[in-house]
Parts: C-alpha cells; structure tokens; sequence
C-alpha cells in the first residue's frame, strides 16, 4: 500500500500508483505552464498560490476517474490542469469574500498585495482555464460552465444566507453542493468523459464527486474549527470571525432550539456577536470544540463519505475503484 499524492491516498496496485504519479506530476507541468504571463507580475500573482502547493484533491480524483477508460487519452491531464486551475480561481476571490489572510500555508493574494491584483488574478486564471478547456471540445467548455454557474450561485446563496421561513441546515447543504460539490463532480465527469469511458460509468463518477465533494467541505469546516491551522494551511475559526455558519455552528443551533444545554444558549449568543474581537473569537471557539455539536457536524461529514462510497457499487471491481473508495476514507479521516 503506498500513499499517492499531496492529498494521500492508499494505493495498492503498482501500475495505478506509477500512473497517478505520472499524471499528478504532468499536471503540475501543465499548472505552472497555464500560468505564465507575458507581463511576469501577472505569473508572479498566478502562480503565487500554485507554487504554495495544495492537495491537489481535484486532479487527483480526476485521474482515477480516467482509469475507467483509456487513461492515456490526450484529454485527461488538461482536463485535470482546468479543474485545478478553476478552482484556484475561486480561491484568490474566495479569500477575497472572506478576508483571509493565509492560504496554503502562505499568504492570501489579498493580503500579499490587495484586493484588486487578487480578484483580477483569479479573473486571469478563470480565462487560461477557459482557453484550455476550449480544445477539449464543447461538451466539456458546457460542462465547466455550468458547473462554475452553480459555485458561483452556491457562493452567492452562503453570502445571502436562507430565505425566511427556510431550513437554515438544508440551504447550508444546497450551498455547499453548489459551492464545491460541483466542481469536485466534474473532476469525476471530466475524468470518465474525457477517456472515453461509458455514459453510465461518467454518470457514476460525477455523482460520486459531487457526494465526496460535499464530504470534503464538511469535513474542511470541522477542520475550521477542529485544528490548529497547521494542517489546514489556514487561519482557524476564518469562518467564525466572517460569520459565515458553517454546520458545527448549524447544529449547536438546532440543538439549542431544541432544548440543550443551558450553557447553549450562552454559546450561541457569543456566536451571534462581533466575532473579530480577539478574545471573544478565543471564546467562542473553544467553545465549539467542547461541544456536542461539532460531533454531529463530523457524523454529518461521514454519512456524505459513506454516501459517496456507496455510489461506487456499479463501477468494475479493481484497483482504480479501491482507490476512490480510499479516497472516502481518507476524507473522512481528516475529521477525526
Ligand atoms: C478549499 O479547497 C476549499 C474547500 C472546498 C474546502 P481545498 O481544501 O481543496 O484547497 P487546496 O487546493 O488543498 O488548497
Ligand atoms: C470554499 O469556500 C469554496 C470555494 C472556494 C468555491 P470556503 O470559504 O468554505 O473555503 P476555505 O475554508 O476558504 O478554503
Ligand atoms: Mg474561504
Ligand atoms: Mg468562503
């Protein structure tokens, strides 16, 4: 059993992890390569948060997708180099929207330089993602649209926040599907499709990235909470100082409503406040750790892997199949 990739998953079968690893490293070529500019402050920029590294979650799944065809296809690593490149797009704005100040480990665009030079940069790699997609053929330029239309939608829908009178859990689900579910669910679609799998297979595959996609955040906003920043590569609790709920927060509430803790009231209340204070942040996440809910938020986040996990049943039984059932397990245990 060997670890493959940033991201880490156990991979048994030699060919698989010499493949992976093959196509993890012409991704990184293609990566460095879609990123260079003319103007070398627009490749400094660019390719600031791709240097930084990252787990390369996407392209990683995107590439065990492609083992459920002809893997070597012309398609598969630029499809890979797209998704990636997509997504590190919404992260310079997304750190926007949430004044973060690290990212990967490093500085945010918009704390290293300002919020101008971050959203134009993530504009710039949106647009050398779309010249690449653009060789892979309509289908995939339709696919990468529409997914990039509901992230952008789930993005708005976070910020927006639940209309009255609605389930504040289930739009939280709804936006997190939008917001990274979709995107993780063309990584599978564009691994199947590009080669050449057969429909129901590439139908399967975006399902399955589109459940694991939603595992994934879940577990990232236990992480929020849970960790130290160092494994993360961020700042902890970014989310609570924002006020952005995530599903910790979601679930302390419902709880609450239905009864709870008397400290649980408290809790929420300092969770409703000013949050950029110090030592009310301080509060307010030790808080959290300690509580019950952030348990059933990490529970919420292993019903999603396993939900995922089980979508896998009609693939072919073999390696490729393992892997992405590792990759469950791998998600899921980020949490722990
Ligand atoms: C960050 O994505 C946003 C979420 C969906 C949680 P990743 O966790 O994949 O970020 P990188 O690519 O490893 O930096
Ligand atoms: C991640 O947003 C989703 C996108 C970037 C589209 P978050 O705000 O939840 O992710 P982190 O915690 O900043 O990585
Ligand atoms: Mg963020
Ligand atoms: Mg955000």
């Amino acid at each position: 059993m060997t670890v493959v990739g940033p991201f880490g998953v156990s991979v048994r079968d030699q060919a698989l992890e010499a493949d992976v690893q093959a196509g993890l490293a012409a991704v990184e070529a293609g990566l460095i390569e879609a990123t260079k500019s003319d103007v070398p402050f627009i490749t400094e920029t660019a390719q600031h948060l791709v240097r930084a590294g990252g787990k390369r979650f996407r392209p990683l799944l995107l590439l065990l997708a492609a083992q459920f065809g002809d893997r070597d296809a012309p398609g598969v690593v630029p499809a890979a180099v797209v998704v990636e490149l997509t997504h590190l797009a919404t992260l310079y704005h997304d750190d926007i929207m949430d004044e973060a100040e690290v990212r990967r480990g490093v500085p945010s665009a918009n704390a290293r330089w300002n919020n101008s030079v971050a959203v134009l940069t993530g504009d710039f790699l949106f647009s050398r993602a779309s010249t690449i997609v653009a060789d892979l053929g309509t289908e995939a330029v339709r696919i990468q649209a529409e997914a990039f239309e509901r992230l952008v939608t789930g993005q708005i829908q976070e910020t927006a926040g639940p209309r009255e009178g609605e389930d504040p859990i289930a739009h939280h689900f709804e936006v997190i599907a939008g917001k990274t579910g979709s995107l993780i669910a063309v990584a599978g679609r564009m691994g199947g499709l590009m080669s050449g799998a057969p429909e129901p297979v590439v139908n399967v595959l975006a399902q399955y990235g589109e459940r694991i996609g939603v595992a994934f955040q879940l577990a990232d906003d236990v992480l929020d909470i849970a960790s130290d920043g160092q494994e993360s590569g961020k700042t902890p609790g970014t989310d609570l100082r924002e006020g952005v709920a995530t599903l910790p927060v979601l679930r302390l509430r419902e709880m609450a409503a239905k009864g709870g803790a008397p400290e649980d009231a408290a809790l929420c209340a300092l969770l409703e406040g000013d949050l950029t204070d110090e030592a009310r942040h301080a509060e307010a996440l030790a808080g959290l750790r300690a509580h019950p809910a952030l348990r059933a938020a990490r529970q919420d986040a292993l019903v999603f892997a396993e939900e995922a996990r089980r979508t896998l049943a009609p693939l072919p039984e073999g390696p490729a199949k393992e892997a992405l059932a590792g990759l469950c397990d791998a998600v899921a245990d980020r949490t722990a």
